[in-house]
Protein backbone atom coordinates (compact mmCIF):
# COMPACT_ATOMS: atom_id res chain seq x y z
CA UNK A 1 0.00 0.00 0.00
CA UNK A 2 3.15 2.42 0.80
CA UNK A 3 5.26 1.94 -1.83
CA UNK A 4 2.50 2.07 -4.54
CA UNK A 5 0.74 5.04 -2.83
CA UNK A 6 4.28 6.69 -2.32
CA UNK A 7 4.96 6.32 -6.55
CA UNK A 8 1.66 7.14 -7.56
CA UNK A 9 2.08 10.74 -5.21
CA UNK A 10 5.36 11.61 -6.38
CA UNK A 11 3.62 11.45 -10.21
CA UNK A 12 0.86 13.93 -8.75
CA UNK A 13 3.36 16.03 -7.15
CA UNK A 14 5.02 16.11 -10.31
CA UNK A 15 2.21 15.99 -12.27
CA UNK A 16 0.99 19.31 -10.48
CA UNK A 17 4.11 21.27 -10.82
CA UNK A 18 4.55 20.69 -14.65
CA UNK A 19 0.83 21.77 -15.04
CA UNK A 20 1.58 24.99 -13.76
CA UNK A 21 3.45 25.72 -16.77
CA UNK A 22 0.37 26.65 -18.30
CA UNK A 23 0.63 30.22 -16.88
CA UNK A 24 4.06 30.80 -18.70
CA UNK A 25 2.32 30.55 -22.07
CA UNK A 26 1.51 28.24 -25.03
CA UNK A 27 5.09 27.57 -26.20
CA UNK A 28 6.43 26.84 -22.94
CA UNK A 29 3.60 24.23 -21.43
CA UNK A 30 3.82 22.69 -25.24
CA UNK A 31 7.92 22.73 -25.21
CA UNK A 32 7.62 20.91 -21.69
CA UNK A 33 5.14 18.80 -23.32
CA UNK A 34 7.56 17.85 -26.06
CA UNK A 35 10.41 17.51 -23.13
CA UNK A 36 8.57 14.46 -21.64
CA UNK A 37 8.75 12.62 -24.49
CA UNK A 38 12.62 13.26 -24.39
CA UNK A 39 13.62 12.80 -21.05
CA UNK A 40 16.27 10.64 -21.07
CA UNK A 41 18.20 11.03 -24.36
CA UNK A 42 20.21 10.48 -25.68
CA UNK A 43 20.56 7.16 -23.44
CA UNK A 44 16.84 6.61 -23.98
CA UNK A 45 15.09 6.84 -27.72
CA UNK A 46 12.10 9.05 -28.04
CA UNK A 47 9.23 8.30 -25.67
CA UNK A 48 11.00 5.42 -24.11
CA UNK A 49 10.77 7.01 -20.54
CA UNK A 50 6.98 7.69 -21.24
CA UNK A 51 6.68 4.64 -21.43
CA UNK A 52 8.31 2.75 -19.14
CA UNK A 53 6.45 5.72 -16.46
CA UNK A 54 3.14 4.32 -17.52
CA UNK A 55 4.31 0.81 -16.71
CA UNK A 56 5.58 1.52 -13.67
CA UNK A 57 2.65 3.74 -13.07
CA UNK A 58 -0.05 1.39 -14.36
CA UNK A 59 1.43 -1.64 -11.85
CA UNK A 60 1.96 1.16 -8.76
CA UNK A 61 -2.09 1.51 -9.87
CA UNK A 62 -3.11 -2.16 -9.79
CA UNK A 63 -0.71 -3.06 -6.55
CA UNK A 64 -2.37 -0.15 -4.66
CA UNK A 65 -5.96 -1.50 -5.41
CA UNK A 66 -4.90 -4.76 -4.94
CA UNK A 67 -3.75 -4.33 -0.93
CA UNK A 68 -6.48 -2.25 -0.43
CA UNK A 69 -8.39 -5.28 -1.37
CA UNK A 70 -6.38 -7.59 0.57
CA UNK A 71 -6.11 -5.57 3.90
CA UNK A 72 -9.91 -5.34 3.83
CA UNK A 73 -10.43 -8.79 3.34
CA UNK A 74 -8.22 -9.83 6.33
CA UNK A 75 -10.34 -6.91 8.33
CA UNK A 76 -13.54 -8.68 7.41
CA UNK A 77 -11.96 -12.25 7.76
CA UNK A 78 -10.72 -11.29 11.54
CA UNK A 79 -14.20 -9.86 12.49
CA UNK A 80 -16.79 -12.44 10.44
CA UNK A 81 -19.59 -11.36 13.22
CA UNK A 82 -20.80 -7.52 12.39
CA UNK A 83 -20.83 -5.45 15.11
CA UNK A 84 -24.42 -5.11 16.63
CA UNK A 85 -24.26 -1.57 17.11
CA UNK A 86 -21.72 0.11 14.82
CA UNK A 87 -20.96 3.80 15.99
CA UNK A 88 -21.99 5.97 12.88
CA UNK A 89 -19.35 8.07 12.44
CA UNK A 90 -16.13 6.06 12.44
CA UNK A 91 -12.63 7.96 11.59
CA UNK A 92 -12.63 11.23 9.58
CA UNK A 93 -14.83 11.57 6.55
CA UNK A 94 -11.74 11.03 4.23
CA UNK A 95 -10.97 7.76 5.80
CA UNK A 96 -14.56 6.72 5.55
CA UNK A 97 -14.44 7.33 1.81
CA UNK A 98 -11.24 5.63 0.68
CA UNK A 99 -13.26 3.15 -1.39
CA UNK A 100 -15.64 4.97 -3.56
CA UNK A 101 -13.19 7.94 -3.42
CA UNK A 102 -10.25 5.10 -5.50
CA UNK A 103 -13.40 4.56 -7.66
CA UNK A 104 -14.05 7.96 -8.58
CA UNK A 105 -10.32 8.55 -9.45
CA UNK A 106 -10.15 5.68 -11.75
CA UNK A 107 -13.38 6.66 -13.49
CA UNK A 108 -11.50 10.03 -14.13
CA UNK A 109 -8.18 8.85 -15.36
CA UNK A 110 -10.03 6.95 -17.90
CA UNK A 111 -11.81 9.89 -19.19
CA UNK A 112 -8.26 12.09 -18.82
CA UNK A 113 -6.27 10.12 -20.89
CA UNK A 114 -9.34 10.17 -23.34
CA UNK A 115 -9.48 13.87 -22.82
CA UNK A 116 -5.87 15.38 -22.83
CA UNK A 117 -3.52 12.07 -23.82
CA UNK A 118 -4.95 10.47 -26.61
CA UNK A 119 -7.43 13.46 -27.53
CA UNK A 120 -11.06 11.86 -28.26
CA UNK A 121 -12.95 13.88 -26.12
CA UNK A 122 -10.96 16.59 -26.63
CA UNK A 123 -12.70 19.50 -28.99
CA UNK A 124 -9.39 19.92 -30.52
CA UNK A 125 -7.67 16.60 -29.22
CA UNK A 126 -4.35 17.24 -30.76
CA UNK A 127 -1.43 14.91 -28.69
CA UNK A 128 1.04 17.82 -30.42
CA UNK A 129 -0.52 20.74 -29.06
CA UNK A 130 -1.52 20.39 -25.24
CA UNK A 131 -2.07 24.27 -24.69
CA UNK A 132 -4.79 24.29 -27.02
CA UNK A 133 -6.26 20.80 -25.79
CA UNK A 134 -6.54 22.20 -22.21
CA UNK A 135 -8.20 25.68 -23.21
CA UNK A 136 -10.34 23.90 -25.33
CA UNK A 137 -11.24 21.36 -22.73
CA UNK A 138 -11.83 23.67 -20.11
CA UNK A 139 -13.67 26.22 -21.70
CA UNK A 140 -16.76 27.70 -19.92
CA UNK A 141 -19.45 25.92 -22.18
CA UNK A 142 -17.65 22.83 -21.23
CA UNK A 143 -18.35 23.29 -17.20
CA UNK A 144 -19.58 20.29 -16.63
CA UNK A 145 -16.56 18.48 -17.86
CA UNK A 146 -14.57 20.81 -15.46
CA UNK A 147 -17.16 20.22 -12.69
CA UNK A 148 -15.90 16.80 -12.96
CA UNK A 149 -12.72 17.48 -13.01
CA UNK A 150 -13.17 19.49 -9.90
CA UNK A 151 -14.67 16.75 -7.71
CA UNK A 152 -11.96 14.12 -8.89
CA UNK A 153 -9.33 16.22 -7.68
CA UNK A 154 -10.71 16.99 -4.64
CA UNK A 155 -11.55 12.88 -4.67
CA UNK A 156 -8.01 12.85 -4.81
CA UNK A 157 -7.20 15.58 -2.11
CA UNK A 158 -9.27 13.48 0.59
CA UNK A 159 -7.58 10.05 -0.62
CA UNK A 160 -3.82 11.62 -0.17
CA UNK A 161 -4.80 13.28 2.94
CA UNK A 162 -5.57 9.85 4.43
CA UNK A 163 -3.12 8.13 2.64
CA UNK A 164 -0.38 10.63 3.56
CA UNK A 165 -1.73 10.56 7.33
CA UNK A 166 -1.75 6.74 8.02
CA UNK A 167 2.18 6.29 6.38
CA UNK A 168 2.94 9.37 8.51
CA UNK A 169 1.42 7.63 11.50
CA UNK A 170 3.03 4.18 10.90
CA UNK A 171 6.50 5.67 10.54
CA UNK A 172 6.39 8.64 13.26
CA UNK A 173 5.78 8.95 16.95
CA UNK A 174 2.72 7.36 18.25
CA UNK A 175 1.77 10.54 20.40
CA UNK A 176 -0.88 12.56 20.87
CA UNK A 177 1.64 15.44 19.84
CA UNK A 178 2.60 13.16 16.72
CA UNK A 179 -0.06 12.36 15.40
CA UNK A 180 -1.66 16.15 15.43
CA UNK A 181 1.83 16.76 13.46
CA UNK A 182 0.60 14.17 11.26
CA UNK A 183 -2.66 15.43 10.77
CA UNK A 184 -1.85 19.02 10.02
CA UNK A 185 0.78 17.64 7.04
CA UNK A 186 -1.48 15.58 5.54
CA UNK A 187 -4.30 18.25 5.04
CA UNK A 188 -1.76 21.28 3.90
CA UNK A 189 -0.06 18.85 1.69
CA UNK A 190 -3.39 17.70 0.14
CA UNK A 191 -4.57 21.34 0.19
CA UNK A 192 -1.45 22.68 -1.88
CA UNK A 193 -1.98 19.64 -3.90
CA UNK A 194 -5.67 20.20 -4.91
CA UNK A 195 -4.99 23.78 -5.45
CA UNK A 196 -1.98 23.96 -7.96
CA UNK A 197 -4.23 20.75 -10.24
CA UNK A 198 -7.38 23.22 -9.60
CA UNK A 199 -5.72 26.63 -10.66
CA UNK A 200 -5.35 25.50 -14.09
CA UNK A 201 -8.97 24.92 -15.45
CA UNK A 202 -10.10 27.40 -13.30
CA UNK A 203 -7.67 29.89 -15.20
CA UNK A 204 -9.32 28.99 -18.54
CA UNK A 205 -12.64 29.19 -17.25
CA UNK A 206 -11.97 33.03 -16.17
CA UNK A 207 -9.91 33.55 -19.12
CA UNK A 208 -6.94 34.14 -17.32
CA UNK A 209 -5.16 31.13 -19.52
CA UNK A 210 -6.97 31.09 -23.48
C1 LIG B 1 -7.12 18.99 -13.02
C2 LIG B 1 -6.01 19.29 -13.55
C3 LIG B 1 -5.23 18.48 -14.55
C4 LIG B 1 -4.79 18.95 -15.74
C5 LIG B 1 -4.99 20.36 -16.31
C6 LIG B 1 -4.07 17.88 -16.39
C7 LIG B 1 -3.47 17.99 -17.63
C8 LIG B 1 -2.88 16.96 -18.32
C9 LIG B 1 -2.34 17.06 -19.67
C10 LIG B 1 -2.31 18.33 -20.51
C11 LIG B 1 -1.86 15.85 -20.00
C12 LIG B 1 -1.19 15.45 -21.32
C13 LIG B 1 0.28 15.74 -21.22
C14 LIG B 1 1.00 15.35 -22.48
O1 LIG B 1 0.61 14.40 -23.15
O2 LIG B 1 2.00 15.98 -22.77
C15 LIG B 1 -2.10 14.96 -18.87
C16 LIG B 1 -1.74 13.62 -18.82
C17 LIG B 1 -1.95 12.80 -17.74
N1 LIG B 1 -2.53 13.14 -16.55
FE1 LIG B 1 -3.28 14.94 -16.06
N2 LIG B 1 -4.07 16.77 -15.58
C18 LIG B 1 -4.78 17.09 -14.44
C19 LIG B 1 -5.02 16.25 -13.37
C20 LIG B 1 -4.60 14.95 -13.29
C21 LIG B 1 -4.81 14.08 -12.17
C22 LIG B 1 -5.51 14.51 -10.89
C23 LIG B 1 -4.25 12.87 -12.46
C24 LIG B 1 -4.18 11.60 -11.66
C25 LIG B 1 -5.18 11.11 -10.97
C26 LIG B 1 -3.70 12.97 -13.79
C27 LIG B 1 -3.05 11.94 -14.46
C28 LIG B 1 -2.55 12.03 -15.74
C29 LIG B 1 -1.93 10.92 -16.45
C30 LIG B 1 -1.72 9.50 -15.91
C31 LIG B 1 -1.54 11.40 -17.70
C32 LIG B 1 -0.90 10.62 -18.85
C33 LIG B 1 0.56 10.76 -18.83
C34 LIG B 1 1.14 9.93 -19.96
O3 LIG B 1 1.13 10.36 -21.11
O4 LIG B 1 1.56 8.82 -19.67
N3 LIG B 1 -3.91 14.23 -14.26
N4 LIG B 1 -2.71 15.67 -17.88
Amino acid sequence: MAVSGLLLLLFLVAHMAGNLKIFFGAESFDHYAHWLRDIGAPVLPHTWYLWIQRFVLTAALVGHAWAATVLALRAKRARPVRYAHRPKVQGSYAARTMRWGGVIILLFLVWHLLDLTVGTVNPVGNPATPYANVVAGFAPSRWPVTLFYALAVVAIGFHVRHGLFSALRTLGQRTAKGEQRARVAALGFAIILCAGFLSVPFAVLVGLVG
